[in-house]
């Protein structure tokens, strides 16, 4: 399978000596093609160490990661990734900046220009393709920023709370935005997030991971039909796995 992340016993230790900070691992995972997995665990487990160990941008300490089986050993440049932080540059339009991203793979933009405007419509921005990063929301950037990660038809995405300074409102819009286009091109997506209902909603397995160094203590299937809008918040599966999960918190005693 092109799209399968395999991670084989990863651990990070950040420093030496009396400054060592074991901060991730070991952990073993496998991601299958088209799944959506969510990484969910308290701040400081290590969740933001592992993205960038797939990613290629940091060593690991030990293990291995094999992406589409060839393992990882630098930048990984055909994968689709965010952060928190949008990386838009000012001086381009929106449409400029999600062009930027098949710029820098030798992709010329012309070819695609129906790709770009499709994920803007997807995303609702497309009224604002000739608009610049600071004339939009928060929201507006992220979605943009989305846009950006998705332009080069990546089969794998890393999203590393891609969410996680916006408002609830317009966090449940983006969501369900995440999911359509999801649904369509189902690329295998690794998904950080610290919002329990979030990942419920959005995955196809939940890992619960451990307070530092973080380990998976549990992979959670969610059996629930797509598309999942807001009333699947009331279905009694739903609801169920929401609290297995806080128990799990309140057993490490982070909630
Ligand atoms: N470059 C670094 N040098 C030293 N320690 C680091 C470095 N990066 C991360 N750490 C440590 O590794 C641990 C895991 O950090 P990481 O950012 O991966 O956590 P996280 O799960 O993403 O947290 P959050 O949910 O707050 O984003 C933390 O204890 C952090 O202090
Ligand atoms: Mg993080």
């Amino acid at each position: 399978m092109p799209d399968l992340i395999e991670i084989r016993q990863v651990t990070k230790v950040f420093g030496r000596g009396a400054t060592e900070v074991h901060a991730f691992g070991p952990v073993d995972l496998a991601i299958e093609a088209g799944q959506f997995v969510s990484l969910l665990g308290p701040s400081g487990c290590g969740k933001s160490t592992l993205v960038l160990m797939l990613a290629g941008l940091l060593e690991r300490s030990a293990g291995t990661i094999r992406i589409g089986g060839k393992e990882v050993t630098g930048p990984q440049t055909d994968i689709g990734i965010m952060f928190q932080d949008n990386t838009l540059v000012p001086w381009r339009t929106v449409r400029g900046n999600v062009e930027l991203q098949l710029e820098m793979r030798g992709m010329p933009p012309k070819p695609h220009a129906d790709r770009v405007m499709s994920l803007l419509r997807a995303v609702h921005l497309e009224d604002f393709a000739e608009r610049h990063p600071h004339e939009l929301s928060g929201g507006m950037q992220q979605r943009a920023a989305f846009c950006q990660a998705m332009v080069h038809d990546p089969r794998i995405m890393l999203l590393d709370e891609p969410l996680g300074k916006l408002d609830a409102m317009t966090r449940e819009r983006i969501r369900s935005d995440l999911q359509q286009l999801w649904m369509q091109q189902r690329p295998t997506v690794l998904f950080v997030t610290h919002s329990i209902e979030e990942a419920v909603q959005l995955s196809t397995q939940v890992a619960v991971i451990t307070p530092r160094p973080g380990r998976i203590d549990r992979l959670i299937p969610i059996d629930l039909p797509f598309p999942r809008d807001l009333a699947v918040k009331n279905s009694p599966t739903f609801v169920g796995h929401v609290r297995e999960i806080q128990e799990i918190f309140r057993g490490f005693g982070v909630i």
